[in-house]
């Protein structure tokens, strides 16, 4: 039992998740000697040793709810952060955001070069599903493949990709979107991986069609929550707090809730959604509070 402040108990168990992240992504990524080492080398830069690992930690909560094996969990919370780091190194490109920081380094087409780049980001989308589809994810086959399917589809066309296609669209139109459209661009394009992210634990640990379907409900709000934040800290926060460059979405013409409705408007919208995000959670009893402080962390970070 612990007494310290809610925020405290989840810092620390952010802390331990990342840091056995990390340990995972060390073995599952090991360096390269041969001439493909610079490729390795940018592969591991992108994915590890940075990064908040919301979606690696989502993993392992929900993966706890179903006593699922934390070697399993931690394979699959890896894959989703193989799966993120490639979104941000194709995010960051100059054909697409065009950003020289992150995670408080130089991205990687700064500290390499755009071919690398593109290539590194391809390469860890490819071998996070390398790892999901190797026996050690789980012994059953059907289980790897339920993983598969779900993390591609949340990353593809009707997924990711495609939000960040809209995301492009809306931009190059310089046009805002209405308070729908920006809602569907934002699901798709981290609404999706943050809704795998809290729905694995459950396909890993074969649990009931409800409780997997409550986890999926919460990643939903969560992840639109999630993209609220960021769109806010955009507008408010600095560089050294982000570890990214901030104040850029109202000068390149993003669609963002925020330069709809405002910040403030904005903010109301991501509080109510996280209060939504909790209210799917309350069949999973005590073992669901980390979840539950990690909802009212997605909007009260500074990074
Ligand atoms: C940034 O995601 C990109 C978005 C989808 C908004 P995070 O804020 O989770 O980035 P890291 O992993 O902590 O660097
Ligand atoms: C990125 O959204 C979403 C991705 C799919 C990577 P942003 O472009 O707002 O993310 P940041 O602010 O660069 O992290
Ligand atoms: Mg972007
Ligand atoms: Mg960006
Ligand atoms: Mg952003």
């Amino acid at each position: 039992m612990t007494t310290d402040a809610p925020s405290a108990t989840l810092a620390r168990a952010l802390a331990e998740a990342a840091a056995e992240i990390d340990q995972a992504l060390d073995v599952l990524l090991p360096p390269d000697e041969g001439q493909e080492a610079p490729l390795f080398a940018a592969m591991r830069y992108a994915a590890i040793g940075g990064g908040k690992r919301l979606r690696g930690f989502l993993v392992l909560e929900g993966a706890r709810q179903f006593n699922v094996s934390r070697q399993a969990a931690l394979r699959v919370a890896a894959a989703i952060e193989m799966v993120h780091a490639y979104s941000l190194v194709h995010d960051d490109l100059p054909a697409m955001d065009d950003d020289d920081l992150r995670r408080g380094k130089p991205t990687v087409h700064k500290a390499w070069d755009e071919a690398t780049a593109i290539l590194a980001g391809d390469a860890l989308q490819s071998h996070a599903f390398t790892v999901l589809a190797e026996e050690d994810t789980h012994s059953d086959p059907a289980v790897r493949v339920e993983l598969v399917r779900c993390l591609s589809r949340a990353a593809g066309p009707r997924g990711m990709c495609g939000g960040q296609m809209l995301d492009m669209l809306a931009e190059r139109a310089g046009g805002q979107l209405d308070e729908v459209a920006i809602g569907r661009l934002q699901t798709l394009k981290t609404g999706k991986l943050i809704e795998f992210s809290a729905e694995a634990g459950a396909i890993l640990g074969k649990a009931p069609l409800p409780q997997r379907h409550a986890l999926l409900a919460y990643g939903r709000d969560l992840g639109a929550a999630f993209q609220i934040a960021d769109d806010l800290l955009d507008a408010t926060a600095s560089a050294a707090e982000t570890g990214k460059a901030t104040g850029k979405d109202a000068a390149a013409g993003k669609a963002t809730l925020v330069g709809l409705l405002g910040l403030d408007r904005a903010r109301l919208q991501a509080e109510r959604l996280v209060a939504q995000a909790k209210g799917h959670l309350d069949g999973f009893g005590e073992r669901g509070d980390l979840l539950r402080m990690l909802a009212d962390f997605t909007i009260e970070r500074r990074s």
